[in-house]
């Protein structure tokens, strides 16, 4: 019913659609996912989950959503991007479905409810499952690195874990930060704000990169995050390339997510899996549609995964189906566990 609902949806523009699914998962009509297969239990830098398949940031951008995404059975939920003021975005239309391709295009541009709104949100957070805060800066921020720092300090002991979103391409120049000066100066300002922070709200901080990167740059950050003791990297945001793509809109700016990214993003995991040679947490995210291809993230080095845009045309229904595959499959190969899975392929 709930795939059904999915289709129904794309009689409407792309981002009415999301809002009325955030409406209706907040009225409490999303699916129920059963209790996890104990195959799937795994280890991500110290959180417990469940299950290794979580929901990437940008579809719950507000904190409005997460609960009702757990009991659909995400192992995580990542909420966010949320910027230290309310923002109000790009203009519209910025939402594109690629549907011949699988694909969705995205220039968003970080539209949310501010810091204040989302912390209220995350109240409570932490007793409901493994739930993430994406953080990100203000288009118009004065001090960009400063906008992560105020996005850590507002949500410690808030969320599980947080996310440093550098990645976006729909922020001028918000990519620049994964050059490696600036990637210094950010993850050392928020090492350093993180020591600072009262010890009992510590979560474990992970960068977001794109797949958009040049030879070296996957070394430097890797040597980067290790250095300021991040515990890992989520590999990878949207593509600004464009592979070959049937849709009309394949021409639209922004950035490049589903189906077409799965090959991009997953190279570019296992490059960041041979560089960190064990020393990261490594979460694989891009064109996630299928169990085989949750379990191909894994053994390019993933210790968890997550997806978004195959949901716009699967529904939610898609993680349970995701879940038993991957079960299947790690029975199949004579593996026990998630972790013993990790980087063999
Ligand atoms: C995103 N993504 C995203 N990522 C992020 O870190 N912050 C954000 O605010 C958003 N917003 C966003 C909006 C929309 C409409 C899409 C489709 C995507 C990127 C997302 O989290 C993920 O990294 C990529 O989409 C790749 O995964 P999928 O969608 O191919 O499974």
């Amino acid at each position: 019913m709930h795939d059904l609902a999915a289709r129904a949806l794309h009689a409407l523009d792309p981002e009415d659609a999301h809002g009325l699914t955030i409406r209706l998962l907040q009225a409490g009509l999303g699916p129920r996912g059963g209790a996890d297969d104990p195959i799937l239990a795994t280890d991500l830098a110290g959180l417990k989950l469940a299950n290794p398949v979580g929901l990437a940031a940008g579809f719950d951008k507000n904190a409005e959503v997460y609960r009702p995404m757990l009991a659909a059975g995400f192992g995580f939920v990542e909420c966010g991007t949320v910027t230290p003021l309310p923002q109000a975005g790009n203009p519209r239309p910025r939402l594109f479905r690629l549907s011949q391709d699988r694909a969705v295009i995205n220039r968003m541009g970080f539209n949310n409810a501010g810091l204040e709104a989302f912390a209220a949100r995350l109240a409570g957070a932490r007793a409901a499952g493994v739930v993430g805060a994406n953080i990100g800066a203000n288009k118009d921020a004065a001090d960009r690195v400063g906008d992560y720092v105020t996005g850590l300090e507002r949500l410690w002991g808030l969320a599980s874990y947080f996310t440093i979103n550098i990645s976006s391409p729909n922020t001028p120049g918000l990519r620049a930060l994964q050059t490696r000066a600036a990637l210094e100066e950010l993850l050392g300002r928020l090492a350093e704000a993180r020591d600072a922070l009262p010890p009992a709200g510590r979560a474990p901080m992970f960068l977001k990169v794109a797949p958009d990167l040049e030879d070296g740059e996957v070394e430097a950050i890797v040597e980067t995050v290790a250095a300021h003791g991040l515990e890992g990297i989520i590999v990878s945001n949207t593509t600004i390339s464009r592979p070959p793509l049937a849709s009309a809109q394949a021409g639209e700016t922004g950035g490049l997510s589903g189906a077409p990214l799965m090959g991009l993003s997953t190279q570019v995991l296992a490059r960041f899996h041979t560089a960190a040679a064990g020393r990261l947490a490594l979460v694989g995210a891009g064109g996630i549609a299928s169990g085989a291809d949750a379990y191909a993230k894994i053994r390019a080095g993933a210790r968890a995964v997550q997806l978004y845009s195959a949901m716009v045309y699967e529904g939610s229904g898609l993680v349970g189906r995701i879940k038993r595959d991957l079960a299947a499959r790690l029975r199949a190969d004579g593996f026990s566990s998630v972790a013993a899975a990790v980087g063999t392929a």
